[in-house]
């Protein structure tokens, strides 16, 4: 592949990049999920903490994750059904409910400790869960990341069990993001973009 050609690939994946709300049930590979975490895990991070935990549910365990899902909905259905035409509504309903499908959750925290800026912490995990968004395109899946399961952080630490965890015991570590991963069923529009008054040259 010529530079140009790089080039061009590379910013087409950027704008091709969309949330995915609609999977084929197939299980993901194991080794294909190692290499997204592990392009995750390329990204920067601040002081290099690499801050980054992912705990990674599959059959069981996501099955089970589903209620935690419907229930983090309540949260959020009241704002939605303000801003979402009601088709819209429904089927972001119906994606909550079944998480579209999806055979994998991959649960993102930040390991937050008084080394680091809080911000920068999650700042970090960030960039981490925006490069397994873009690794899912390269490996022919694709993904939607969730801050609903905020709604209902405790439970969630709770399902996972992390008061095992030192860190977790020490109050540093930070449910994020849920990212709900698999093959694509659906071919969604590209949500535009607004570019108005998002940079200024100074
Ligand atoms: C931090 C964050 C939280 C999000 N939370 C949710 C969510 O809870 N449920 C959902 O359906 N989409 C969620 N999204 C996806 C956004 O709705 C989506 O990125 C946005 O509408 C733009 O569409 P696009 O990703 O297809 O470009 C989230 C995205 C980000 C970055």
């Amino acid at each position: 592949m010529t530079e140009a050609e790089f080039k061009t690939q590379f910013y087409e994946t950027l704008t091709q990049r969309r949330s995915i709300r609609k999977f084929k049930p197939d299980p993901i590979a194991r080794e294909t999920l190692d290499r997204i975490l592990m392009a995750g895990m390329q990204a920067p991070s601040g002081k290099n903490r690499q801050n980054w935990r992912f705990f990674v549910l599959e059959g069981k365990r996501r099955d089970e994750y589903l209620k935690l899902s419907q229930k983090s909905w309540l949260g959020i259905k009241d704002i939605l059904e303000k801003r979402l035409k009601p088709s819209l509504y429904q089927f972001t309903e119906r994606f909550f409910f079944t998480l579209g499908d999806a055979p994998v959750v991959i649960l993102c925290y930040s390991h937050n400790d008084a080394e680091e800026k809080y911000l920068t912490s999650i700042g970090s995990v960030y960039m981490a869960v925006e490069n397994i968004n873009l690794a899912a395109i390269v490996e022919g899946l694709g993904c939607c990341t969730m801050g609903a399961p905020l709604e209902i952080k405790n439970e969630v630490d709770t399902f996972l069990n992390m008061s095992q965890y030192p860190e977790y015991q020490r109050g540093e570590l930070e449910l994020l993001c849920a990212v709900v991963l698999g093959v694509p069923d659906h071919s969604p529009p590209k949500a535009p973009r607004q570019l108005e008054g998002r940079v200024t040259y100074i």
